[in-house]
């Protein structure tokens, strides 16, 4: 019946089933718990169907939100109605065994709801970031594109002998692009993304992590093509082995090992592409180290793609210097990282704005707005900022001056040691991206 519902009236519908249960939440006596749990479930239901005829990215965003919160109260209650059930009679009737079973039953159903949503929540949009929002780093790219984009574009070109790569792991500094890079790919193939923060698996399914990759890589390998998985700081599940090593992350590394293992030997190997970043790939257990195929060392920016990625966080910006200035900039700036850059650009790009306060004198533009300017200009205007219309303000362009004054207080965060380190790790185990 529902299924014929427009939209508006499933929302009308789930808002008052969830109205009900609200009320109720609020009684001082006589709560009926369980009027409330079934209200969460219906309205859960709602939410479920709007969800499937939703269009929309940010109302899907806000819905799956939403049905999250519904599962997760559904939970805390079908856990307190058994408490209560508990109490009332410990010694007591197989009605409330039964009761007790069933509760189970929907929990494990609602514990696989959960997960699967989580896993359909890791499919990462399109179109945030593509490889042009990604300065220098051509040789990663180039390897991705023959990686991953290639085998799903064309595919009729990797038969026989001829095999996509399955897994690559990319390295390097924090700040140089890593996880930027990944969310490029997403934007390239047509396939699914699944976009992983091994944080996420940690800490959000206690317990239910290991079921989640392993969900993970069986909804992956069911898409039609090849699925991209992409786990982001990979470190942190996968480090080496220690003995004093936490009771869930050993789990989860043990079953994403046995999924990396599953995929080569159960043919579904070319169904499935495991993207991986750390910035301390020396901590990873050897057993993963030697499943990625090629590990990609992701540099600091050389000289020229860090003229590339300050023109690159400059974009929309009024910013007024010469080929001379981005080129003395870009080498004052050896051994910043990409983030580095990203602050500094932000500093300099925010100093018009600070002299905006001290400033009294301004210049009217024909269409009205105030610019800042010399106290010596003619045609200038004595002022304070507050005495001005606000939407009239406007700040002064960008200079290089900004710039340099940008880089007294931001400095480069990647220390040298740190760099010796990458480079004796790639001179063991990696390729320059
Ligand atoms: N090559 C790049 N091109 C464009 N932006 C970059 C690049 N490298 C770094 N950045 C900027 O730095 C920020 C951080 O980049 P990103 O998160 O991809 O780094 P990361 O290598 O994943 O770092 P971490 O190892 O700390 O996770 C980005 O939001 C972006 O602004
Ligand atoms: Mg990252």
């Amino acid at each position: 019946m529902a299924e014929s519902m427009d939209p508006l009236t499933l929302y009308q519908a789930a808002s008052e089933y969830l109205e009900i249960a609200a009320m109720e939440s609020q009684k001082q006596a006589n709560v009926d718990i369980g009027l409330m749990q079934t209200n969460i479930s219906l309205a859960h239901d709602l939410i479920c169907q709007i969800h499937s005829v939703e269009t929309d990215p940010l109302i899907i965003g806000a819905l799956n939100q939403l049905s999250t919160v519904l599962l997760y109260q559904q939970e805390t209650l079908l856990i307190k109605i058994r408490q209560l059930d508990r109490q009332a009679g410990s010694s007591s009737s197989n009605d409330s065994m039964e009761l007790i079973g069933v509760q189970k039953n929907d929990q494990g159903d609602m514990q696989k709801k959960a997960r699967r949503q989580a896993i359909e929540e890791t499919i990462a949009l399109k179109g945030q970031f593509c490889f042009n929002d990604v300065a220098g780093l051509e040789e990663a790219k180039q390897a991705l594109r023959e990686a991953i984009i290639m085998p799903v574009q064309f595919p009729q070109l990797f038969t026989g002998g001829r095999k996509p790569w399955q897994r690559i792991l990319l390295y390097g500094p924090p700040g140089t692009g890593k996880s930027r890079l990944a969310q490029a790919v997403s934007s390239e193939i047509r396939s699914n993304f699944y976009s992983v923060s091994s944080s996420d698996l940690i800490s959000s399914w206690v317990g239910e992590s290991e079921k989640l990759i392993k969900e993970l890589f069986q909804h992956a390998t069911s898409q039609e093509g090849r699925s991209v998985v992409f786990i982001d700081e990979i470190d942190s599940v996968c480090r080496k082995r220690s003995s004093h090593e936490e009771e869930h992350t050993r789990r989860v590394k043990t079953e994403l090992l046995k999924q990396m293992e599953g995929a080569d030997s159960s043919g579904s190997s070319d169904r499935i592409f495991l993207l991986c970043a750390t910035n301390c790939p020396w901590e990873l257990d050897p057993a993963f180290l030697r499943r990625f195929q090629k590990r990609i060392y992701i540099p600091l920016p050389d000289v020229e793609a860090r003229h590339a990625l300050m023109r690159l966080h400059c974009q929309g910006n009024d910013v007024q210097l010469s080929d001379e200035d981005w080129l003395l900039l870009a080498q004052k700036t050896e051994g910043f990282s990409g983030s580095d850059l990203a602050t500094l650009v932000n500093a300099a790009l925010f100093e018009p704005v600070r002299d905006l306060q001290g400033t009294d004198s301004w210049i009217q533009t024909p269409d009205g707005l105030f610019i800042p300017c010399h106290g010596d200009n003619p045609l200038s205007i004595t002022a304070n900022i507050n005495e001005l219309p606000p939407e009239r303000v406007q700040v002064r362009g960008v200079c290089v001056q900004d710039f340099l004054k940008s880089l007294v207080s931001n400095r480069k965060t990647v220390m040298q040691e740190e760099l010796i380190r990458f480079a004796q790790f790639t001179n063991s185990f990696g390729q320059h991206g």
